[in-house]
């Protein structure tokens, strides 16, 4: 029997309080698996909102940055407590917000617990350095220092992971922080910020303000209180994102676009091989900044590798992430489904060779979702546009390549730098790769997805601005250094000048 239920209005949380959008109108949250199911109505907010959200991040800033670490890391400890205990529920939350398979939204959900754990320990660690000065009676060290309110923009694709890489470090330095989920997936960041208000986290530390990127990120950009802003998604916009940063010298993360390769040497573990091309491939549809949207194939297993990866492309399940049985989930929306249909038309005009899949899938279990084949293009020339371009989808390019030395050139030979990897039995040519490929992350005999949060992530070239997040990494850019020297000599001594009886003749 249908039955109507008044879809979950959502607001925003300000200074420790849940508030309307200014304007009050609202942004439906709608399941990529089926848009008859609304999960959520998120407010709309305006500039407005933001700069309220950023007046009440730089009120608690005060007092909290004077919270000792070892406080503030207990804090988190608890929320990473709770959301251990809330896994399961937040899980199928973001399942229906985004539309990833159970496995992986409860991988994506670890993720933001294995993180916050992991910054919890740093409210005990956070070392700083100090080092002999060079003159007598005086002491020199440095320490590290919050940089006050973040901005913080984040991604639809790892709707919880990806903002706990940014609000967890940002909180155990010191800091407090304004997140902009992205519009297609806030619930799940209402969900990570409901268990910090339940931890104890005091008002105005977190502050969430959903909306669209158009509105809410230029009022986050152009407003000074905001110290600090890290942002996950296109490079296209990373640019804007930069440039809005440039004239105030703020600091500025920058995590971008990638086009990520897995390179198969002719003595690889085919099966291993072909698993990973898969996950890699077509895990979370491929839909990460990490997803192996290439594959690089020795000539001498290139049709051997390819019949196979295709037929287990072609037998992959593709279905409502919540169905257990579903491999692969739909596409985020209507809008990247076009994308991902005008690069599989792009690459057949370019003559790459569809080998599987190619079109949408409708009617039946997908008649009301977002759902598309896994597709893959053989003999695919590296200059393809679908070899250099990213895709954010379900598609994998296939180029057959002559050797180790060709395989690096090609995997190099694009304008990203995220993640690489080799699948090869023999030492010499892993290592080999492991110092030639050109990205921020390599992987040996695994695909170029999985990263762990202890390690620092990012990449080369236009993947982003040289910053990385994740592990101790990430507190290089929530912190900056203050040296401190104190001379206890009671006379003035002059750093360079004053080298005493124990300096060179003069
Ligand atoms: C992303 O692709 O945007 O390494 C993040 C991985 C995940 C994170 C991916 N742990 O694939």
């Amino acid at each position: 029997m249908a039955t109507t239920v008044a879809p979950k209005l959502y607001k925003n949380y300000i200074g420790g309080e849940w508030v309307d959008a200014r304007g009050g109108s609202a942004i439906e949250n709608r399941n990529p698996a089926n848009t008859d199911d609304l999960a959520g109505m998120f407010p709309a907010s305006t500039a407005e909102d933001v700069a309220a959200a950023v007046d009440a991040a730089a009120e608690a800033y005060k007092t909290w940055r004077l919270v000792p670490a070892p406080k503030r890391a207990e804090l988190l400890f608890r929320a990473a407590e709770l959301l251990v205990r809330r896994k399961e529920e937040f899980s199928r939350d973001m399942t229906r917000e985004m539309g990833k398979v159970l496995a992986e939204t409860r991988g994506d959900v670890q993720e933001a617990i294995d993180m916050t754990y992991y910054m919890a320990g740093e409210g005990r660690r956070q070392f700083g350095k100090t080092t002999p000065s060079e003159l007598p009676n005086k002491a020199a060290m440095c320490v590290r220092q919050p940089l006050g309110v973040c901005g913080l923009i984040t991604p639809w694709n790892f709707p919880m992971a990806i903002p706990s890489w940014k609000t967890m470090p940002a909180l155990v330095l010191g800091n407090t922080v304004v997140i902009k989920p992205a519009q297609e997936t806030p619930l799940s960041v209402y969900n990570m910020l409901e268990v910090l208000n339940e931890a104890g986290v005091p008002r105005g530390v977190v502050n969430l303000v959903s909306g669209a990127g158009s509105t809410c990120g230029p009022a986050m950009l152009k407003n000074s209180g905001v110290k600090a802003v890290s942002f996950t998604g296109s490079t296209e916009v990373g640019i804007l994102v930069g440039e809005e940063c440039a004239p105030l010298l703020r600091p500025c993360h920058l995590e971008l676009g990638g086009k990520n390769i897995i390179l198969v040497m002719d003595d690889a573990n085919l099966d291993l091989a072909v698993d990973g091309c898969i996950w890699g491939g077509f895990g979370t549809s491929g839909q990460r900044c990490t997803a192996a949207s290439r594959v690089g194939v020795h000539k001498k297993i290139y049709r051997e590798f390819l019949d196979r990866f295709t037929a287990r492309a072609k037998s992959l399940k593709v279905g409502d992430g919540l169905d257990p049985a579903s491999e692969m989930g739909p596409v985020i929306s209507k809008k990247q489904l076009d994308t991902v249909m005008s690069y599989v038309q792009i690459g057949t005009n370019e003559g790459a060779k569809l080998a599987a899949g190619g079109h949408r899938l409708q009617g039946g279990p997908w008649a009301k979702g977002w759902f598309h084949e896994p597709t893959i293009f053989a003999d695919v020339d590296p200059g393809m546009r679908i070899a250099q371009e990213e895709i954010f989808g379900p598609v994998v390019s296939v180029i057959p390549v002559d050797g180790l030395a060709h395989a690096v050139d090609v995997a190099n030979g694009v304008k990203y730098g995220l993640s690489s990897a080799i699948y090869t039995r023999n030492v010499n040519a892993a290592f080999s790769a492991m110092r030639d490929l050109h990205t921020g992350i390599v992987y040996v005999n695994a695909p170029t997805i999985g990263a762990e949060t202890h390690l620092p992530f990012g990449g080369t070239k236009q993947t982003g601005n040289g910053h990385r997040e994740s592990g101790d990494a990430a507190l290089d850019f929530y912190s900056e250094w203050k040296t401190i020297y104190v001379d206890y000599s009671d006379r003035l001594q002059r750093a360079q000048i004053d080298t005493g009886n124990l300096g060179p003749a003069e």
